[in-house]
């Protein structure tokens, strides 16, 4: 039987990095690809044992809950956040199924079709995928190494008129960047100039490669602005666990206005009543019985190595033509190819070669960069990081001139 489906689905691109994903599930490819954390950082003792406190306490940790979430964990939170100078309560926190959930809501709650959304270039894919499911439109504004370029943001502004500025400024998914503090003080002022919400997208934030490295949050920014706490603010900050501890809890979070995060609970109510109240509670069970500092920092020195392993091996012929920033945290480095090579041609023969990276061009709303591939450092193990570069380079060797 044919079937039609919504026009806006059929407008979404699907994630090749999920395509990608499949056909190194059923390989031998060695995969650069995925954005998975890498398994062997997982706590699963201290898991199993938050899950068997959760189910001493009774019968009722597996009934229905609140759509806002947990309570404790949400009480938990607030007092996590303000150590990050987000300074929150429990009823202006949404606890989310991932972070990913939160920047579907909050498009779903602001957005009518024909609207426009500033992204930066190039920007997270699932996010440009969220923004197709509601009709909306993506407008990219320039950006470089320290973020959105503030001139060209403010005549987008002045132009789109969009309800949402939508930005991951703390090591970036694709792009591993770290927007420089002008930037971020530009993008707020300009943000509440012109009546947009800023949505700062940072589930990369706690994976920071140098501990003394001071990040200052959007939301901080915003809050400075108003004198206040953030409660009247422009700002909804969108956090995740799935990177520091496990994605499989599928547990993250929304904190902004009091306004925005009931409307975005409304919605919630009428997409799935409630993220895992039992995996919240696991959660909470394991961040108030457990070092999760000192795990950070475990985490954050682990991935630092792999990127600088990585990284040091990429010398000599072919590399030499390759461009990179070495990130300062997060998961990725972004990687340039000569102008006249293409990433997605350059992955056909990698994966004959027996590896997988994603090309650049579907981080991008408007017209890509082609020569971009996006390489992920935390997943492969170092044990076989060699023999993966080594077949990267035979396929960069092979690309035809
Ligand atoms: C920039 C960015 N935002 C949000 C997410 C969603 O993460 P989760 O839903 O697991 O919290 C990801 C995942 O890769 C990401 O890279």
């Amino acid at each position: 039987m044919e079937r039609t489906f919504s026009q806006a689905i059929g407008q979404v691109k699907t994630s090749a990095v999920r395509d990608i994903l499949k056909l190194t599930q059923s390989s031998d490819v060695l995969s650069f690809a995925g954005g998975l954390p890498a398994e062997d950082a997982f706590p699963v003792e201290p898991i199993r044992a938050a899950y068997d406190r959760v189910l001493a306490r009774g019968a009722n940790m597996l009934q229905y809950g609140v759509t806002e979430g947990v309570l404790l964990l949400r009480e938990w939170l607030a007092e996590f956040l303000r150590g990050k100078r987000i300074e929150t309560s429990a009823d202006r926190l949404l606890l989310t199924t991932g972070s990913q959930q939160g920047i579907d809501l909050i498009f779903r709650v602001m957005l009518d079709p024909g609207d426009r959304v500033l992204v930066e270039r190039p920007t997270y894919l699932a996010a440009l995928q969220a923004l197709t499911l509601s009709r909306a439109e993506a407008v990219e504004v320039d950006s470089d190494e320290a973020g959105m370029r503030l001139d060209d943001l403010e005549a987008k502004l002045t132009r789109y008129r969009p309800k949402i500025v939508y930005v991951t400024p703390t090591f970036s998914n694709p792009a591993g960047k770290l927007w420089s503090l002008e930037r971020r003080k530009g993008l707020v002022e300009l943000a509440r100039k012109h009546g947009a919400l800023l949505i700062e997208d940072d589930p990369y934030g706690d994976i920071r490669f140098d501990e003394k490295l001071q990040v200052t949050s959007l939301y901080e920014l915003d809050a400075a602005c108003e004198g206040g706490d953030g409660s009247t603010g422009n700002v909804l900050h969108l956090g995740s666990f799935s990177k520091t501890v496990s994605p499989a809890l599928r547990t993250g979070f929304a904190a902004g206005p009091g306004d925005v995060i009931r409307t975005m609970a409304k919605a919630k109510q009428a997409s799935d009543l409630h993220s895992s109240s039992i995996d919240q509670m696991a959660l909470f069970e394991l961040m108030t019985g457990w070092d999760w500092r000192t795990h950070q920092r475990r985490i954050s020195t682990m991935y630092r190595e792999r990127m600088e392993g990585l990284t040091s091996l990429w010398k000599g012929t072919p590399w030499e033509e390759l461009r990179w920033n070495q990130p300062m945290g997060g998961m990725f480095v972004w990687v340039m190819l000569p102008e006249n090579m293409v990433a997605s041609e350059l992955l056909k023969i990698a994966v004959q070669e027996g590896v997988a990276f994603v090309p650049g061009d579907v981080f991008y709303a408007g017209e890509p960069a082609r020569n971009a591939m996006r390489i992920n450092f935390t997943h492969t193990p170092p044990t076989l990081v060699p023999e993966a570069t080594a077949r990267l380079a035979r396929a960069l060797q092979r690309y035809p001139q």
